[in-house]
């Protein structure tokens, strides 16, 4: 069998980054519960005319650059913060990105495990046409109650997969833990632009989420731990690897102290520290970070451990293939989050109000953020996108 995997990848974020530290003020705790505790300390706020299809078709956009747009016969996009109850958000990206008219183009939704889905799912279209390339996007904005606990653990970012056989980033190993329990922790009815959310309840599901894929993993004939070089975990924030990683090194009876955890864990977390919780892509914002800060793991491989509430959970390994590293967009990932503009609190309270008709009445947004592609506006109930090619690439 041919193998299956990760040819490219690529990230994009949102405008502004709003420091932590300024949102403990504004909460009236001490700042150390969000930088330490929580281990954040900036999160992305998208501009008034960004979305989940803005940063998904800025993230994609580099991957077109370098790959050919005919290979790519479907388009699966990964969000929970979906624009249309019908349409798939794919549809608009498939447009913006110049793709051909012969791709499916679809949305798949399951909070912050969609992502993973997609990318097994591809994995599957792959493997009964090895022709077929798969875009596997996963974009998300996270957005809680103002004043709420979440309100910390808010960011936004959108991650782009290039999906194909004999893959030059990582391969997808073929055994994977699987876990899926009807519960009420994190959750958002179509009424709402915001979730309804136990945070502790939900923090505790997702490490018993941690123990039983890794108990289905084991029964499948996974790998044993010790045969991971690094492990990547959905983040919503980074202290959550750390519980997770303890929570799975526990379950094999290996101690735990921080110095350990930092260890394992310290690469997968530089991206997600600042851009925030990106729900579906939050993951491979972890990965990208790894792969952009750890040694070269050619031949080794890293587990990976989704989450998504309500919820579905799955473990399964990524075998990094020899010379990856030179198809990696560090500098690019990097300056994605470093030219991020720095946002007052009061600027971050007004984009928060700032909301799109909803009766169909027309909107022409005023340039606000800088990215290849923009919401241009919204007339007769539908969204209208435009590249930018003046501005960033
Ligand atoms: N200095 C250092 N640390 C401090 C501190 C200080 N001054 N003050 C508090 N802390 C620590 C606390 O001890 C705690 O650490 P531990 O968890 O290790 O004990 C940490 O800071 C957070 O403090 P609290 O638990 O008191 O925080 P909280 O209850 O106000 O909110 C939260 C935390 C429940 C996670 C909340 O942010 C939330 O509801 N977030 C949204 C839900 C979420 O992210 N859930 C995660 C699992 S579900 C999932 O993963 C899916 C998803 O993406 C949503």
């Amino acid at each position: 069998m041919f193998p299956i995997g990760i040819h490219d990848i690529a990230l994009a974020t949102g405008h502004y980054a709003l420091d932590l530290e300024e949102l403990a003020e504004r909460h009236g705790v001490d700042p150390g519960k969000y930088t330490v505790g929580l281990g954040q300390s900036t999160q992305t706020v998208p501009a008034t005319d960004e979305d989940i299809v803005t940063m998904a078709a800025a993230a994609a956009k580099q991957i077109m650059a370098e790959h050919d747009a005919g290979d790519i016969r479907t388009v699966l996009l990964a969000t929970e913060t979906g624009i249309d109850q019908s349409k798939a958000a794919a549809i608009y990206v498939q447009d913006l990105l110049g793709l051909p008219s012969s791709t499916r183009a679809v949305e798949l939704k399951q909070a912050c495990y969609g992502g993973t889905s997609a990318l097994h799912f591809a994995a599957g279209l792959v493997h009964r046409d090895p022709g077929h390339k798969v875009l596997v996007l996963a974009s998300d904005i996270a957005k809680y109650d103002l004043g709420s606990a979440g309100e910390a653990t808010q960011g936004a970012a959108a991650v782009a997969m290039l999906v194909s056989a004999d893959p030059a980033v990582a391969v997808l190993e073929p055994v994977s833990g699987l876990y899926t329990a009807n519960v009420q922790d994190f959750w958002r009815p179509n009424y709402r632009s915001t979730p309804m959310v136990d945070g502790k309840l939900s923090v505790s599901l997702y490490l018993e989420a941690v123990e039983q894929v890794w108990k289905d993993y084991e029964a499948r004939g996974g790998r044993a731990i010790q045969d991971f070089a690094a492990f990547c975990y959905h983040q919503p924030f980074t202290r959550m690897a750390y519980k997770a990683h303890a929570r799975l090194l526990e379950v094999h009876g290996i101690d735990t102290d921080n110095a350990r955890l930092d260890a394992d864990l310290a690469a997968t977390t530089v991206y997600n520290r600042l851009v925030g919780n990106s729900y579906t892509a939050s993951l491979y914002v972890g990965l990208m970070s790894l792969l952009d800060h750890a040694e070269d793991l050619s031949g080794r491989s890293v587990g990976m451990l989704s989450y998504g509430s309500g919820c579905v959970a799955e473990f399964f390994g990524l075998s990094m293939v020899p010379g990856y590293r030179r198809r990696l967009r560090t500098s690019a990932n990097q300056s994605a989050i470093a030219r991020r503009e720095p946002i007052s609190y009061e600027r971050y309270r007004e984009i928060r109000e700032f909301e799109l008709p909803e009766d169909g009445s027309p909107k022409v947004l005023a340039v606000d953020g800088a990215g290849p592609f923009r919401l241009r506006a919204v007339a007769e109930h539908s969204r209208m996108y435009e590249a930018c090619h003046l501005i960033q690439a």
